[in-house]
């Protein structure tokens, strides 16, 4: 295992290039499954979730060849399996992503349930009923979902998802691709990996339309041909950056980063006192001085995004005054609090919401990542810490960003990667 291990107060200036989104990458990959042939992906961040997907298709019998400009190449024409085992998908719960493209594709699929992760239960109980809409059965047995299409293959329906879900969403436009007749999702998700998603299957010749609304309506295809895809910028590590330059009254210019997928998060900063504009291929992010106390309530696509709640805490953390954060999408997701407050800040939970505090410094402290976005969040404490900070279990972080002390250190930051002993 290894940690990294920060000396705090340095101000963030410079530039930064924003990778391609974790989150429009994975369903994206899984979508090359619909196409019996070969498919094109670039723009693939460099990232474990990535390594482990690339791994799970290779397990399915799709090829994987990495071409000179660092895009994939991926041919499906040969599947030999249809099954997502548990020791895969324990380790990335997005593997059930491959559920919606196998049942489309072969007819029948067997992937293992997630089981819940750090952050919640996460069931994928909307993923198949949604399915079941198609015409899919669906049995639940030793741990696994058994899922089988109608002898002439998924037809075409009206899924109504009783609450917002990316993952449902994305699952269900990938079955809907290639089921016959037309289909209506509604109550989708909005986030711009949906949008990216739907563009990817577009260039697979697939009818979709609506992506970006509650309602997407799907013409379904025979088959698909291959896809052509360059995957979106990844808003949740720009959002990541911005609070870190925010916090260490720095100054950084995100290329690549789009401020139309962070309207949430430049609203809530601008109020904190953060400028935030474009400039030329992406954004500059500056600040200086104090920080206003600024309430947040995490929401889905456009509301403030869930994956960028606890950066937002750690920002009050040392704004003027108190502000209140509230986590709606998912039931545990303020395990970052604890750790936080053993580096001096002043957070206290009540059920949904955290109540901040501001303090007028943070201090370095050796402290434990518990899942991706709070490790970063610890991370940016570190930078803005008086002293030394030390994130143990640093593989949290390496499943969403990547190469995130040699980014950091480009900036100006001390941070270096140092194996951790069982101690920590
Ligand atoms: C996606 O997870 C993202 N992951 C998450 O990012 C993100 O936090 C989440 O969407 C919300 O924006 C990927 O895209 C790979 P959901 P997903 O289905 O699809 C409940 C990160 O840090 N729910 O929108 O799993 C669920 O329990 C990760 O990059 C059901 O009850 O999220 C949760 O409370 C973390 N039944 C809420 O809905 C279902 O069938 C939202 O979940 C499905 C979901």
């Amino acid at each position: 295992m290894e940690k990294l291990v920060i000396q705090g107060g340095a101000a963030l200036k410079g530039e930064v290039r924003i990778s391609g989104a974790k989150n429009a990458a994975l369903p994206v990959l899984f979508a090359s499954l619909l196409h019996e042939g070969e498919s094109r992906i670039a723009n693939l961040p460099r990232l474990q979730d990535i390594r482990t997907t690339l791994a799970l298709l290779m397990e399915l019998g799709v090829g994987i060849q990495k071409q000179d400009d660092g895009s994939r190449s991926l041919d499906a024409s040969r599947l030999l399996s249809n099954e997502a085992p548990y020791d895969l998908v324990r380790k990335m719960r997005a593997s059930v992503l491959c559920l919606g493209p196998l049942l489309a594709r072969f007819g029948e699929a067997r992937v293992s349930l997630p089981g819940g992760c750090a952050i919640g239960a996460r069931p994928i109980d909307l993923h198949l009923r949604g399915l079941e809409a198609l015409g899919a059965s669906i049995e639940l047995e030793a741990g696994y979902v058994q899922a089988k299409a109608p002898k002439g293959g998924l037809q075409g329906g009206r899924v109504l998802f009783d609450r917002v879900t990316v993952g449902g969403t994305e699952n269900l436009m990938m079955a809907a691709s290639l089921a016959t007749g037309k289909s209506t999702l509604e109550n989708c998700a909005r986030e711009p990996e949906i949008c990216d998603l739907a563009d990817a299957l577009r260039s697979m010749g697939a009818q979709i339309s609506g992506d970006g609304t509650s309602v997407i309506e799907i013409e379904g295809s025979e088959s698909l041909g291959p896809m052509d895809h360059t995957v979106i910028p990844d808003r949740i590590e720009a959002g990541t950056y911005m609070a870190a330059a925010a916090l260490t009254q720095g100054n950084v210019k995100l290329h690549g980063a789009r401020l139309e997928h962070l309207d949430a998060l430049i609203s809530k900063m601008a109020q904190a006192g953060v400028e935030v504009r474009r400039e030329g291929d992406g954004l500059r992010v500056r600040h200086h001085g104090e920080l206003h106390a600024v309430d947040v309530e995490t929401r889905p696509y456009p509301g403030f995004p869930t994956d960028l709640q606890a950066q937002f805490m750690v920002l009050m953390t040392r704004a003027t005054g108190s502000s209140a954060v509230t986590e709606t999408v998912f039931e545990n997701r303020f395990m970052h609090v604890p750790e936080l407050n053993r580096m001096g800040a002043d957070i206290t939970t009540r059920g949904r919401t955290a109540f901040i505090r501001g303090v007028p410094e943070l201090h370095g402290a050796k402290v434990m990542a518990t899942d991706l976005r709070a490790s970063a969040t610890l991370v940016i404490a570190g930078l803005a810490a008086i002293d030394t900070t030390e994130v143990l279990r640093v593989y949290h972080l390496d499943r969403g960003y990547e190469r995130i002390e040699d980014k950091l250190t480009a900036l100006g930051a001390s941070v270096q990667r140092v194996p951790q002993d069982w101690k920590g």
